[in-house]
């Protein structure tokens, strides 16, 4: 049982609202500008000490307020034994994160509270950015490794050293190949980590969206950033004076990307809009079911409007593996009677209707 108790202070409209969710499936329900996605973003706070929607404090804390918090008790464990975490953010970017009593970084808090965000924006992974998908691949590896942090972070280190140094335009040999060694030994690590993770989720992936789009397969792999078949010393070497000229590393970690594929083609040139939505759908649900797998608790979804997202028949569909995730959900949308029948435990729903950010 993760959030047993939320308590949310100046987040937007939402003054002082306070809630006991259930263990599985919440749905908050509201017209229009009620503060349903406020709620979503109080608890994505909470995880991760920033919004889903803005990076500018002053949108995310309700105006004429210096700060807002999200108060939750939380059984991260799954022990049966709730603790406190408090999460403060003020207008001056100061972040407080108190878990039973101790101050702990952002780190141990996204590692306490997993989050899956599917959201309008989320519904882009295949035609957006690969920075989309690399978060994607990157909530994954995270939530599958130990290690990964602290690679990840590393690398960033290093790949700003280089960059720094391209664009400075001169680059001693000697140097360029003690910070080269450095980007290799970092980018294979965390390319292994990725590979692998990519690896363990697609089992889970095609499984789910064989329940989910019949008749279509997808081919779900991963590209690190550089061509494998040569190593990426000789890709650095080669690519060397071309990345003086531009400024950056050209090839590495930082341009992994996912690729999905129907019948040989990109799934987002083939694929109906609709479709699409499916296919993300299936990938948000096998990290879901990877996570449990692999970390023997379930992980926190906040869903954003959800019939205004799929059809009657994958909303269905899509809810039914909601349940067999076991995870927490937050689930919004404007009327509650869209999304009552879906479930095969009504028991275990809780209804939250939100007017002007009170419930
Ligand atoms: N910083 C803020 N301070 C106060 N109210 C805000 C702030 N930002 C947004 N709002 C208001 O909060 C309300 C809730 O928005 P939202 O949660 O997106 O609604 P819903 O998802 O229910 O449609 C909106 O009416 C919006 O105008
Ligand atoms: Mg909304």
């Amino acid at each position: 049982m993760p959030i047993t108790q939320l308590n949310i202070r100046a987040v937007r409209n939402l003054s002082d609202l306070s809630l006991a969710p259930s263990p599985s499936i919440n749905i908050i329900h509201g017209a229009n500008g009620s503060g349903k996605s406020s709620v979503l973003e109080a608890i994505h706070l909470l995880g991760l000490c920033r919004s889903f929607r803005t990076n500018k404090l002053n949108h995310l804390i309700q105006t004429g307020s210096q700060r807002c918090t999200v108060f939750a008790q939380l059984d991260a464990m799954g022990s049966g034994v709730s603790q406190p975490l408090g999460v403060e953010r003020n207008l001056e970017s100061d972040c407080r994160i108190r878990y039973a009593g101790n101050n702990i970084d952002i780190t141990t808090l996204a590692e306490l509270l997993p989050i899956q965000v599917i959201n309008s924006e989320t519904f882009m992974i295949l035609e957006g950015s690969p920075a989309i998908r690399r978060q994607f691949l990157d909530w994954g590896s995270f939530h599958s490794n130990p290690e990964f942090i602290r690679l990840w972070r590393g690398f960033r280190r290093v790949l700003k050293q280089r960059n720094s140094l391209l664009k400075y335009g001169k680059i001693e040999q000697r140097i360029r190949v003690v910070w080269d060694q450095e980007f290799i030994s970092y980018a294979e690590q965390l390319n292994t980590l990725r590979e692998l993770y990519i690896e363990a989720l697609k089992p889970e992936f095609d499984l789910i969206l064989a329940d989910l789009l019949e008749g279509i397969s997808i081919d779900l792999s991963f590209s690190p950033g550089w061509d494998k078949k040569r190593g990426l010393d000789q890709v650095l070497d080669e690519n060397f004076e071309r990345d003086l000229r531009q400024g950056y590393t050209s090839a590495g970690p930082q341009r992994a990307d996912l690729r999905l594929k129907v019948d040989g083609h990109t799934a987002s040139e083939r694929l109906s809009r609709g479709q699409k939505k499916v296919v993300v759908s299936a990938l948000k649900l096998a990290q879901g079911v990877l996570f449990y797998k692999l970390n023997s608790r379930a992980c926190i979804y906040l869903i954003d409007d959800l019939p205004s997202e799929l059809d009657q028949h994958h909303s269905r569909l899509f809810c039914n593996y909601l349940e067999k995730t076991a995870s927490q959900c937050f689930i919004t949308c404007v009327d509650k009677d869209a999304l009552t029948e879906y479930w095969s435990e009504p028991a275990g729903l809780r209804f939250f209707n939100i007017q002007d950010g009170c419930l």
